[in-house]
């Protein structure tokens, strides 16, 4: 039997299958980064806690251990991830919207993209998500930028496996990316959930487009948006696929 990815509906993680979410993304996996954006924020803002707007929050994993140093608000295109979001965080306002358009009232210290900018996959999406984030901060403020995947380090196509136990099963979570065949700034992700229980075994699919961009493009972005900016590197046990963070500080 052939299998065409093309085939395959997107984002169901986020969806339908977003029960599954914290099996295939572990919230303890952002427990090592923590200390490093807590200092980014503690340098830029040693003397008080940080009006922070995280954008493409998910679940909220981050900002649950930075807690002690900000006083967030979140946005995301998924209510099913927003509500995960305000289980875990029942002090964070969640706003439902896309990062490349949303307008809120307020005005924020800090905005974070972590582990999000991948789902934008044209430079003028970026552009769109850099002009969000100057249009949320006071001047001065700082735009944090930390993408899943940094163009100059993917070489080979990647595959991950896990399995875990869970509340439905037993899960094995199978992924595999790659770049597209026609579109060198475009990463194809294919993951198969199994799901062994009392009932069978369980297969479901879903897949992902994600962006596939180099630090200079993003930098760019930021610049044209009214950013000066730093390229930085998170710590080695940090999430996602690279280190590559951009600090951007509001002119
Ligand atoms: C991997 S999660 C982010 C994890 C998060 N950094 C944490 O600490 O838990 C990526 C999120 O991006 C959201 N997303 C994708 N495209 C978006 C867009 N255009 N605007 C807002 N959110 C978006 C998805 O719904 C998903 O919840």
């Amino acid at each position: 039997m052939k299998f065409n990815i093309n085939k395959i509906e997107q984002n169901r993680l986020y969806g339908e299958l977003s029960h599954f979410y914290p099996y295939v993304i572990v919230r303890e996996d952002y427990e090592p980064e923590a200390s490093y954006w807590h200092s980014i924020l503690k340098y830029y803002f040693p003397a008080r806690k940080v009006k922070l707007l995280e954008m493409a929050s998910g679940p909220g994993y981050l900002i649950s251990y930075l807690s002690e140093c900000v006083d967030a608000e979140v946005v995301d295109l998924s209510e099913e991830m927003l509500c995960q979001c305000g289980s875990l965080n029942p002090r964070v306002k969640c706003h439902k919207g896309d990062m490349r358009n949303i307008r809120l009232e307020n005005k924020y210290d800090a905005v974070l993209v972590h582990d999000g900018i991948g789902h934008i996959d044209t430079v003028d999406g970026i552009n769109d998500v850099c002009v969000t984030a100057s249009a949320h901060l006071v001047q001065g403020g700082l735009f944090m930028l930390s993408p899943e995947f940094d163009a100059d380090e993917f070489t080979k196509p990647m595959i991950y496996h896990v399995t875990r136990k869970t509340p439905f099963g037993l899960l094995t979570i199978i992924d595999y990316i790659n770049k597209s065949s026609s579109n060198t700034n475009i990463l194809q992700t294919t993951t198969s959930y199994i799901l062994d229980n009392e009932e069978g075994t369980n297969f479901d699919f879903d897949s992902m487009t994600l962006g596939l961009f180099g630090a200079n493009v993003y930098k760019t972005s930021m610049e044209k948006a009214g950013f000066d900016v730093t390229i930085d590197r998170k710590p080695k046990d940090s999430s996602g696929e690279t280190r590559t963070v951009l600090i951007g500080v509001k002119k």
